[in-house]
Order: C-alpha cells, then sequence, then structure tokens
C-alpha cells in the first residue's frame, strides 16, 4: 500500500534514493518529483523488476500535486548542497524558499503523509515545514522527521574502526542526539553498543567526537567543490525510510535517533528537557516509532561529564538555528 514520493528526485541524493527505495518491498507506488529530469529518472527505475510503479513528474501541469497524491511518505532531498568553506546554514537562502514551497504542496495534497526532511540546514528546514504545516491546520507532529541518519550511520563505521573491526560497523549503534550540523551534533559515544576500550585516551575520544561531528566536511572538502554527501546520505535515508515504512505497516518496536517536535509527545518531551536542562521545542532524540509516527521519546539516559559538556555546547546553536526556521514562516517572536 504505502506510495512514497521523493521531492528533489533527480538530484545527487535523489537518485540514489530513489533507486534504494525503488528496491525496498514495503514500497508499492514512487513518485518521483524534480524541477529537472525526473521523466528520465523514472523511465530508468521503471525497469527494474521490483513491485512499485514509478512515475516521474516536473513542475509543468501540476506535477508537484500529482506526485503528491494519495503519499504516504515523502522524502525531501531537494535544495542546494555545501561548498568548500560553507556552513550549513549558508544553504538557508536557498533551501528555506524551496523547502517552504514542497511544505506547501504537502499541507494541500498529502497532510497525512510522513515527511522525512534531508535538505539543510536540517535544524531550520523541519521548523519551516511544521510552520507551513501550522499555517493550513495540518500540523501532526508525529509525522514530521529531520533526517539524522547520516550521523548515526557515521558513527558506526568511525567506531567499528576504532575498534579494528570494519565487520562490526553494521552491528554498532551509537545514539546521536541533538541536530544536524557540527557542535549540535552529538555522538553519546559512552552508550555505543561496542563499547571503547579503556585505554581509550581522552584525546581519541575527541578526535573520534569531532569526526563524528564534521564528517560532514570530510565528504565537502574531498569533493572539492562537486557537492556534498550523496551515495552514503541516500543510504542513511533509505534506512529510515525503511525503519518508517516497517513501522507503518505495524511492527512495533523500531527505534531510531531523528530530529522532532518535542510536542510529538509531551510526557516523554517533559524528561528529555529536564535532562537537558533547557526549554527546546525540536531535538533529536532516539525515539520509538509507531504507525501513526512517533510513539515515544526516550530519554538521553547516562552521559558522561564530557558528553554533557557537548549537549551544553550544542542547545544555544540549536536555538537560534530553530528560531531562524520559524520565524522566516511565522515572522519575527
Ligand atoms: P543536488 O544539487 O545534487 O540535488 C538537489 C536536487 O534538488 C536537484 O536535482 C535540484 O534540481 C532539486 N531541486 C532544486 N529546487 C527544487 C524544487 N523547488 N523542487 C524540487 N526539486 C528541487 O544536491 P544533493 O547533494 O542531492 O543535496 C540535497 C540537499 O540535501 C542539500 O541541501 C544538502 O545539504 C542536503 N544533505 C543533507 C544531509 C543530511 O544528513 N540531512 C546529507 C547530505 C546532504
Ligand atoms: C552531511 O552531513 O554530509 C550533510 O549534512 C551534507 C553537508 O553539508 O555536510
Amino acid at each position: 500500500m504505502p506510495k512514497a514520493v521523493v521531492l528533489g528526485a533527480a538530484g545527487g541524493i535523489g537518485q540514489p534514493l530513489s533507486l534504494l527505495l525503488k528496491a525496498n518491498p514495503l514500497v508499492t507506488e514512487l513518485g518521483l518529483y524534480d524541477i529537472v529530469n525526473t521523466p528520465g529518472v523514472a523511465a530508468d527505475l521503471s525497469h527494474i523488476n521490483t513491485q512499485s510503479k514509478v512515475n516521474g513528474f516536473l513542475p509543468a501541469d501540476d506535477g508537484l500535486e500529482k506526485a503528491l497524491t494519495g503519499a504516504d511518505v515523502v522524502v525531501i532531498p531537494a535544495g542546494v548542497p555545501r561548498k568548500p568553506g560553507m556552513t550549513r546554514d549558508d544553504l538557508f537562502k536557498i533551501n528555506a524558499g524551496i523547502v517552504r514551497d514542497l511544505a506547501t504542496g504537502i499541507a494541500k495534497t498529502s497532510p497525512k503523509a510522513f515527511i522525512l526532511v534531508i535538505s539543510n540546514p536540517v535544524n531550520s528546514t523541519v521548523p519551516i515545514v511544521a510552520e507551513v504545516l501550522k499555517k493550513h491546520g495540518v500540523f501532526d507532529p508525529k509525522r514530521l522527521f529531520g533526517v539524522t541518519t547520516l550521523d548515526v550511520v557515521r558513527a558506526s563505521t568511525f567506531v567499528a574502526e576504532k575498534l579494528g573491526d570494519p565487520s562490526l560497523a553494521a552491528s554498532v549503534t551509537v545514539p546521536v542526539i541533538g541536530g544536524h550540523s557540527g557542535v549540535t551534533i552529538v555522538p553519546l559515544l559512552s552508550q555505543s553498543s561496542h563499547p571503547l576500550p579503556d585505554s581509550f585516551a581522552t584525546s581519541e575520544l575527541e578526535a573520534l567526537t569531532f569526526r563524528v561531528q564534521f564528517g560532514g566536511d570530510e565528504v565537502v572538502k574531498a569533493k572539492d567543490g562537486a557537492g556534498s554527501a550523496t551515495l552514503s546520505m541516500a543510504f542513511a535515508g533509505a534506512e529510515f525510510a525503511a525503519k518508517i515504512l516497517r513501522a507503518i505497516k505495524g511492527e512495533s518496536g523500531i527505534t531510531a535517533p531523528t530530529y522532532v517536535n518535542l510536542t510529538s509527545d509531551p510526557s516523554g518531551a517533559e524528561a528529555l528537557k529536564k535532562e537537558l536542562g533547557k526549554e527546546i521545542d525540536y531535538f533529536s532524540s532516539v525515539v520509538e516509532l509507531g504507525s501513526n509516527g512517533v510513539s515515544k521519546i526516550l530519554p538521553l539516559g547516562k552521559v558522561t561529564d564530557y558528553e554533557r559538556g557537548l549537549i551544553n555546547a550544542a542547545l544555544p546553536e540549536l536555538a537560534s538555528n530553530i528560531d531562524k526556521g520559524v520565524s522566516f514562516i511565522a515572522g519575527p517572536k
């Protein structure tokens, strides 16, 4: 039954992500929307022998509305990527308007869809989507997610490398909380499913933390002007979408770190805010997913003094990124 739609489907993330969704047996229909090239991408993918029907749409002839009609899950990787020397916040000028317009389409055509936001800066684009949905009276905080899975994927890879056993990469899990940019990315390495050795020096812990926080910069630098992470992001986006699809189907007990509006679970949020020691409206935390979206925001659990320092450093930047997104739609407070 689930129809998945990718907005920005012809891009560096959009194409491999659409491929991975086409390969997912839970998807029965795939709608691909972009301002360019979607007929070609859709024709190409449509020859793959999996069950989903694929259609490509361009803006002409109400393409956005047609793509979104009947959507259950909408993934948004539309927008410009970084070049060396830029922060994710530098993308706000262009991407905020793109995300606002796409969210308006969702509000009008598929307001009940689960929305997975990849476009940067995620810390601000998720509040933009929420404010647009609120304006249209259709905001359900349980169904809106900022995709932070790439940080989780990176943490697994880098920890497995440090443990000297890359074969562990797929099974290592590390909660990565906060937001999705620089210091707002907080890996809780003390909670790794595969603990780091006691002999791990403070300097090594700091270097590993930094690598997770600034992993995106490594790729931007290596691509040298040709964009940012696309293939690893497509993998991460497909992993998260797969969890959402399983939850929609009724599977219980699925958890993932994701950036959510904290009204999605008021009691979980209250406990989380006590742990954080600060009022905040959005936060990436480990969330339990259910068939209606966020079912529980889980507590942070035990954090070390070092991690507490990282959280304290993340919160002011996160709050200002959230304000910027909210004000873009709702006007200044
Ligand atoms: P890209 O330039 O390769 O692709 C972006 C696509 O968006 C293009 O095909 C473009 O035509 C399309 N697009 C632009 N305006 C549009 C509109 N109004 N409607 C529909 N489509 C539109 O960029 P990319 O490398 O795929 O990155 C896309 C975004 O994802 C960037 O903002 C990037 O920073 C972000 N990103 C986020 C994460 C994350 O972890 N959340 C990871 C990597 C990249
Ligand atoms: C990433 O973490 O790779 C993405 O957010 C893209 C970027 O700009 O670094």
